[in-house]
């Protein structure tokens, strides 16, 4: 027959093992495992508890509790035991599976300003800053406006198709042509607005030349305007000169020498010292120091009258910017074709 103490003894020993054992477990399997023969169906335990009904009915209740209270603490030492391995097994698969996302992401390709356009930007910033308006004309123009209006007479070599190209466009009596330079928008500005007027103008122009290193048939200008009242060339000398140095530098000199323009009267044309050389003379200024950038003039009366502005209240200045050479000089661009061929190579070094 089971005796009470040799149950209790079995029990006890069990008991204090457990720490041990549990200690060296070290997996949910393995615990598992050790759960199911210390406290399971098959375990000492559980065969203790049956073996309770050949106790003698007095020890009984007594070692009926002392079998669940040792049940309880070995349960629950199990169980927090299974805590700690749940816990360690789950960490350890997440740390096994753990994804890098700090690697740098695939960036997408990002666009850019073409250099033309980055440069027109720039030019028309500084017009901005000194308070001119800026608007942009058609680049399909008529005769009127682009030559008619700006007092270019109707034998003036420009208008001969050798140099320009016209357009057919239907049965329109006035000649219609794609515009030689962006001076037609001064007389659609002033036509559009009464003085005082302050404008620049960017945009395309066209003219019938052979595609070579220094020339395009499509190329870019900036157009200015300013009438007002008792306006001089000192005003334009200034205007321009503080032009050049905020966009060639601070030290930028300028210098302006005689030209004929039908449209301004007097003409001038603009010099700015060679930034590449700044004077002494380089292969980028051909070795004379200066290089040309620009036409102007006081506005002639002639053009005034055509848009029906009135020569004794107002005067005032132009001036026309090529744009391409500019950006090819200052950025050493040795052929102009490459701003219009699209080449990635060539695109990528302006980001
Ligand atoms: N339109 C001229 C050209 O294409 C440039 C020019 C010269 C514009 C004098 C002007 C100016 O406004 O006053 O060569």
């Amino acid at each position: 027959m089971t005796t009470d103490t040799s149950i209790r003894d079995r029990l006890a020993a069990l008991a204090a093992d457990l720490d041990a054992r549990l200690a060296s477990t070290t997996t949910v399997a393995d615990l598992d495992a050790l759960e199911a023969d210390t406290v399971g169906r098959e375990s000492e335990l559980a065969a203790a508890r049956r073996s309770l009904g050949q106790v003698a009915p007095a020890e009984r209740p007594e070692l009926g509790r002392y079998i669940n209270e040792v049940a309880g603490v070995m349960g629950d030492k199990i169980a927090s035991r299974r805590r700690e391995l749940e816990y360690a097994e789950a960490s350890a698969r997440l740390a096994a599976e753990r994804i890098d996302v700090t690697l740098p992401g695939r960036v997408p390709a990002r666009g850019a300003h073409h250099i033309i356009t980055a440069t027109i930007e720039e030019m028309v910033d500084i017009f901005i800053g000194l308070g001119f308006d800026v608007a942009t004309g058609p680049e399909v123009e008529t005769a009127w406006h682009n030559f008619t209006a700006l007092n270019i007479p109707p034998t003036h070599p420009a208008r001969a198709e050798t140099d320009t190209l016209y357009v057919r466009w239907g049965d329109a009596d006035e000649e219609v042509l794609l515009r030689t330079h962006t001076s037609p928008m001064q007389a659609r500005y002033m036509l559009a607005h009464p003085p005082p007027v302050y404008v620049v103008v960017p945009g395309r122009t066209f003219r019938r030349d052979a595609v070579d290193a220094t020339h395009s048939p499509v190329f870019h200008q900036l157009e200015g305007l300013a009438v007002d009242h008792d306006i001089t060339f000192a005003d334009l000398r200034g205007t321009l000169a503080h032009f050049a140095r905020e966009f060639f530098g601070p030290s930028q000199r300028v210098r302006f020498l005689p030209n004929y323009f039908p449209f301004t009267e007097p003409s001038a044309e603009m010099h700015v010292s060679c930034f590449a050389c700044d004077g002494s003379g380089c292969r980028v200024c051909g070795g004379v120091g200066w290089i040309e950038i620009l036409g102007c003039g006081m506005v002639n009366p002639a053009v005034f009258e055509h848009v029906g502005y009135d020569p004794s209240q107002v005067t005032g200045w132009a001036f026309g910017i090529g744009i391409d050479r500019i950006a090819q000089i200052r950025h050493g661009v040795a052929d102009l074709r490459h701003f219009f061929d699209s080449d990635l190579r060539v695109l990528r070094q302006f980001p």
